[in-house]
């Protein structure tokens, strides 16, 4: 058997994604409450206001979670519900929907995974200057606090930030999400400095308040790359590539992962960010170097490289026609990838917090919903995961993204990730093939998975993708 016993098999969410109830019982406004409202941001005008109407449907989501067989939930609280403008005053009607989630997953035997930060920002925190007040550092450890007060006696596994590329980079540099704003990048480095301090004084404030001794992890995009081929040449470059910048950017991992696990910046970012690096104060590299008990990455498809003839990694595009979803290419060896490289730079348990795909799948006639791509994906990405497992590395859970179709920001409900179909107008909820799959998957304890090589995950009809 190659999952370790404790293995957990999870799906994932997040709170403005499939919560809804967004105006109701105490709630504050977020910044995608106002992102969404504000016309031409998501496509086709839609927004989170109802989206899975999970508040008050969770009952019914948490059955369905068992009938699937999940071990494990991860799910991420809105900050503004519990706070509903981001300091001061708690919500106690917010804080006890949790408190009620938390306990009927338990009782459905269920583990919840929380996450603390899934990029609902309080609006009244952002018209306080949002990421780049440096001030959001302790507002964000007084709502961890109030949290884990509430639920630190029964949750034991928790996630700080969720992708602090996304919502650094696409949300104030490229303007692309909520609050779009379009910051240079001396003030991204600043605001995304201070997204790492918010980490490390959450995991410094979960460690001393919770009563159940807390794991914790966070969920960083982990930009996977690839080698081309098995040639040791291109194994390198992959490995060089993985932990490359890839320019004046905050859009890597790198950058992100080395403060938290190793307490420093990578001097290649510092070297490129120059004069645009953030002003590093006493004290702040230990605050933020907190290092996780398991290392969460976020993985949907791989980049391969080749090396060049100076050893340097070159990008080495998909052929044209190649397998993908609505999210990019199917590259079945991704899982291993990330967590070999991540296992071998960190030295920490990987955690699949994310991976998955997109569709736009409906119902058939027949009355179910066949998507046997995502049978394949999740075929492909777990064999190629259980390869890495096969060879040593510690991988604790895989998360796929995610439970049921959902807000999927400024795509709005286009692209469908679920195992769980969801109908938008009558919001009956409809388990896709795969979420029986999935289940029979659980059962086995992955036993019923194919045994593959990375090479064999990622090749369609025996041939190679790149
Ligand atoms: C995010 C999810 C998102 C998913 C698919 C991740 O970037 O954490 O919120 O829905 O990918 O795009």
């Amino acid at each position: 058997m190659d999952f370790p016993t404790n293995f957990a098999w999870g799906a994932a969410t997040a709170a403005y994604q499939i919560e809804g109830a967004a105006y109701e019982d105490g709630k504050g406004e977020s910044i995608w409450d106002v992102f969404s409202h504000t016309p031409g941001r998501v496509l086709h005008g839609h927004t989170g206001d109802v989206a899975c109407d999970h508040y008050h449907r969770y009952a019914q989501d948490v059955q369905l979670m068992r009938q699937m067989g999940l071990q494990a939930y991860r799910f991420s609280v809105s900050w503004p519900r519990v706070l509903p403008t981001g300091t001061g005053a708690v919500n106690e009607k917010g804080l006890a929907f949790y408190d009620r989630l938390v306990d009927t997953l338990l009782a459905a035997g269920i583990e919840p995974w929380v996450t603390l930060f899934h990029w609902d920002l309080p609006q009244g925190v952002q018209e306080r200057g949002g990421w780049l007040n440096r001030e959001i550092v302790e507002w964000f450890a007084d709502y961890t606090a109030v949290v884990a007060d509430r639920l630190g006696d029964r949750v034991k596994r928790w996630m700080t930030l969720n992708e602090p590329q996304c919502f650094i980079s696409l949300s104030l540099e490229t303007g692309y999400m909520a609050p779009a704003w379009k910051m240079g990048l001396r003030d991204c480095a600043t605001a995304g400095h201070h997204a790492l301090l918010a980490h490390g004084r959450c995991a410094q404030v979960l460690r001393a308040r919770c009563k159940v001794p807390p794991v914790i992890g966070w969920a960083p995009v982990g930009f996977c790359k690839a080698p081309a081929t098995d040639s040791p040449a291109d194994l390198a470059a992959a490995r060089t590539a993985m932990w490359a910048m890839g320019g004046r950017t905050l859009w890597n991992t790198v950058w992100w992962t080395d403060p938290v696990f190793l307490g420093h910046y990578p001097e290649e970012g510092l070297r490129l960010l120059g004069d645009d690096a953030p002003r590093v104060r006493e004290g702040d590299m230990e605050a933020i170097h907190q290092v996780p008990d398991f290392c969460g990455v976020n993985t949907y498809c791989a980049d391969y490289v080749r090396a060049g003839d100076d050893g340097q990694p070159l990008p080495v595009p998909l052929k044209p026609g190649h397998p993908a979803s609505l999210m990019g290419g199917i590259t079945g060896d991704a899982l291993y990838w990330i967590s070999r490289f991540a296992h071998e730079r960190y030295g920490k348990p990987i955690v699949i917090t994310e991976n998955g795909m997109a569709d736009t799948h409906w119902v058939s006639t027949d009355g179910h919903v066949h998507d046997p791509d995502r049978i394949d994906q999740i075929t492909r990405y777990l064999a190629g995961l259980a390869a890495a497992i096969r060879e040593g590395v510690p991988v604790e859970g895989y998360f796929h993204w995610s439970l049921m179709d959902n807000f999927e920001w400024c795509k709005g409900y286009t692209n469908r990730f679920g195992l769980i179909h969801v109908d938008y107008a009558t919001l009956k909820r409809t388990p896709k093939d795969s979420a029986d799959f999935y289940r029979r998957v659980i059962e086995s304890h992955g036993a019923i998975l194919p045994e593959m090589t990375p090479g064999e995950a990622r090749s369609f009809g025996g041939k190679s993708i790149v």
